[in-house]
């Protein structure tokens, strides 16, 4: 029987900290909740008292996700900690992360303080965050270069305080595997009461060692490891989620199993790519673009005559499908045809046609097509079961002329219309939207992305929008932007609490 490990993703934290990665609140309610069909058991959602923003996005993570953990992440401070408990409020289930620097650097030069001193206050801080949650896992940071007699100290007394999960992060990446695969084998045999608690591990990838000094915590009695999906994160990174769950899956030997469904995985990871405009390196394990190609005749040769011979992982294992990678400005009408029944789109010959034209177009420009883009070139959107939806839209706008947005919307197949003025045409649009649907409705975020650059675009729009206390999330796509965005808002309307 295989033991359970527990993944612990920190794109949205660490992650999101790397310079050029930071995401609107919609982007990360959109990776948490793939993350959550991915199948991690926590999601660090955010630090709350770094930010107005950060503590918004863990409040919308918490309401947005169902069955993950959402951590929020304080420094061992009172105020940090309540900002924590606060965001976490809606979460169904919830850990406070808290901790402190203990190695003699920071101790020294972070804190001015005393190794004395540090205990106290994080003694302090787990006491604090108890009251407030019933998870609460403690980090010892820089415990990779703090000395092991002393940590043991700082992490019995958190034990004794409340801490139920245990971080050791390897910060600064400064291990190598066989010490801190020894590092968690000191604490399991020197610290009182860590046999009740579950030891986790978060390593940085400085020197290249994220993952081995992961798997060596692992090996050592970890059973939670703190990973991002592509690695990303603080300087070189931490260790990558996918290269871990693909460990444990591909190594029956060791013994281990998770709650990943390997197979969201690739598509997980373009998300995280697109949303962070961060690409992923051609030959990064798991992931990368060349993770699964052979080019040398040897290797082509042997893959023919039997693929265990060169690869230990079935691509399909991670939803890499080859019709995913070959999608290219020279595929056919009948790959796309294909692909699009992968992704569960059957279109008739007609349909078929126009989706080929504008796919055509579209990789002329665009060198990655993600499925996201195919559905939409396909014109399948989630709608069918919007009860109000939009029928016509007509919008007079230009330099120096009031918008005007004349609009019909058929609800639960009833027909209204109406007809609004506003200071640009998305404005007018929804004014006259108001008239129909009298709520009090204001618009939180408000993002257009497009797919390529091309002034033929197509344009998708992502909205939040709260009404009466709740707030929802609304996506929409089409050439026309104002379409885009008013399909955006009444996907919000379909969601509402009636
Ligand atoms: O790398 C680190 O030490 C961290 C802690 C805040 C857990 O990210
Ligand atoms: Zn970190």
């Amino acid at each position: 029987m295989s033991e359970q490990l527990y993944i612990f993703d920190t794109t949205l934290r660490d992650g999101e900290q790397v310079p050029g990665c930071q995401l609107n609140t919609v982007e990360k309610i959109k990776i948490a909740k793939q993350l959550e069909l991915l199948g991690v058991d926590v999601i660090e959602a955010g630090f709350p008292a770094s930010s107005p923003g950060d503590f918004h996005s863990v409040v919308e993570i918490s309401k947005a996700v169902t069955w993950p953990t959402v951590c929020a992440l304080s420094r061992a401070l009172e105020n940090d900690i309540q900002l924590a408990a606060d965001a976490l409020k809606y979460a169904k289930r919830k850990r406070i992360h808290t901790g402190i620097g203990t190695s003699d650097l920071h101790i020294k030069y972070k804190f001015n303080s005393t190794r004395e001193a540090i205990i106290e206050q994080a003694v302090a801080a787990v006491k604090f965050a108890r009251n407030l949650v019933d998870e609460v896992e403690f980090y010892a940071e820089d415990a990779g270069r703090t000395d092991n007699e002393y940590l043991a100290k700082v992490i019995e007394a958190a034990i004794a305080a409340g801490a139920t999960i245990i971080n050791i992060p390897d910060t600064t990446g400064y291990c190598l595997p066989e010490e801190f695969g020894a590092k968690i084998k000191y604490l399991r045999d020197h610290v009182r009461g860590i046999e009740n608690t579950i030891i986790s591990v978060h390593c940085h990838d400085d020197l290249g060692l994220a993952t081995a000094n992961t798997m060596a915590g692992v090996m050592n009695g970890a059973r939670q490891v703190e990973v991002t999906i592509n690695g990303i994160g603080e300087r070189a990174g931490n260790a990558s989620l996918e290269e871990i769950a693909m460990i444990v899956k591909c190594r029956n030997d060791i013994a281990l199993q998770t709650n990943i469904n390997t197979r969201n995985i690739f598509n997980t990871s373009r998300m995280v790519t697109e949303l962070m405009n961060m690409p992923v390196q051609a030959n990064k394990a798991i992931v990368g673009r060349n993770a699964f190609a052979h080019s040398s005749g040897i290797h082509q040769d042997g893959i023919l005559k039997n693929k265990l011979t060169y690869e230990i992982i079935d691509p399909r294992d991670v939803g890499i499908d080859d019709n995913n990678l070959v999608l290219t400005a020279r595929s056919g009408r009948a790959a796309l045809g294909h692909h699009l029944q992968l992704l569960g789109v059957t279109l008739d010959e007609q349909q078929l046609t126009t989706a080929y034209d504008k796919f055509l177009k579209l990789a002329d420009r665009k060198k990655d097509i993600t499925d996201d883009d195919l559905l939409i070139i396909a014109g399948v959107q989630n709608k069918q079961n919007h009860t109000i939806k939009l029928e016509h839209l007509q919008v007079s706008s230009g330099k120096d002329l009031k918008a005007v947005a004349y609009l019909e919307l058929s609800i639960s197949g009833e027909r209204f219309d109406a007809t609004a003025t506003g200071n640009g045409p998305v404005d007018a649009a929804v004014c006259a939207l108001k008239r129909i649907i009298r709520r009090s409705m204001t618009i939180r975020e408000f993002t257009i992305q497009s797919i390529s650059s091309g002034s033929d675009d197509i344009a998708k729009v992502h909205i939040l929008l709260e009404c009466e206390g709740n707030t929802y999330y609304g996506f929409g796509a089409s050439t026309d932007i104002v379409t885009a965005s008013l399909e955006a808002y009444i996907d919000c309307i379909n969601k509402f609490k009636r």
